[in-house]
């Protein structure tokens, strides 16, 4: 909870969750640390997966596990409307190839029936985002990508093209940090954090990157949050470009 309002008293605007993790009790942190939520804050929610018995995360993409996912997170987060939902398909870390029209056909009806503002996809392929697009609007992205892990550098310009944003899922390397000697001396040189300059590059990376560090640590989330006023020179982007290579 002290993650959260100092997140919010930093001007963070942009919460990324689920009502599967837990389950269900990450929502309802977020609504007992914010609610009633400043005007702005923007929650942004998946649904998709269940959380199981043994900890796994299998799929959930049945009609009525989707309307069930969808009010569960309205319940725990205590809104009416949910600004954002994506999508959740895919494997772990990867998207599966594949039709999505069932499950997103049936968040396009969740819309318009006006429990949800936006939609969005995660751990989609181009195609898959390109076949929700053929069904209903949508304003996000989120797949898995950073410093060292670019396998979407031609998916992110040619979303930032198409002004749709895209949410980088473990951005600082998730269950996995990131290592690396060449962002650790490019830190050094910057006085700064090595998850910093890694967010500060992700910023720089193309402007429809919106970033969702994930910190239990207050003293981490200030760190995070001060990538925004960190400028990397073209010599730091170089040295930075060629962790992935
Ligand atoms: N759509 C999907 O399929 C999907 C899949 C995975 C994740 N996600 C989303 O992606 C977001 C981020 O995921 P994530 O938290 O798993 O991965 P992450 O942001 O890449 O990494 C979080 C890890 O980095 C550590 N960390 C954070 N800030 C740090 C700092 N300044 N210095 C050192 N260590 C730091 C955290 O530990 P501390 O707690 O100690 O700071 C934690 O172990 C979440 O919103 C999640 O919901 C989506």
């Amino acid at each position: 909870m002290a993650v959260l309002r100092e997140a919010v008293r930093l001007g963070i605007t942009h919460i990324d969750t689920s009502d599967f993790y837990g389950p269900h009790v990450t929502n309802q942190i977020i609504k007992e640390a914010l609610y009633p939520y400043p005007d702005g804050l923007h929650i942004v929610t998946k649904v998709g997966a269940l959380r199981d018995a043994e900890g796994n995360w299998p799929p959930a993409l049945a009609p009525e596990q989707l309307r069930q996912a969808v009010h569960d997170n309205l319940r725990n987060l205590g809104l009416e409307v949910l600004d954002v939902v994506n999508l959740r398909v895919g494997g772990s870390d990867s998207p599966t190839p594949g039709s999505i029209a069932e499950p997103f056909t049936v968040l396009a009806q969740l819309r318009q029936e006006g429990l949800i503002k936006h939609l969005g996809v995660s751990n989609v392929t181009a195609e898959q985002i390109a076949e929700a697009q053929s069904i209903a609007p949508i304003v996000c992205v989120q797949n898995f990508y950073n410093l060292a892990h670019r396998i979407d550098d031609p998916l992110i310009d040619s979303l930032a093209a198409r002004g749709i944003a895209y949410v980088p899922f473990f951005p600082l390397g998730g269950f996995f940090p990131l290592q690396s000697d060449r962002l650790k001396a490019v830190a050094t040189r910057l006085g700064a954090a090595p998850m910093t300059v890694a967010l500060a590059w992700l910023l720089q990376r193309s402007p429809n990157i919106l970033l969702i560090p994930g910190t239990s640590s207050v003293a981490h989330l200030r760190e995070n949050v001060s990538a925004a006023a960190l400028t990397l020179s073209e010599e730091d982007l170089a040295e930075l470009n060629g962790i992935a290579s």
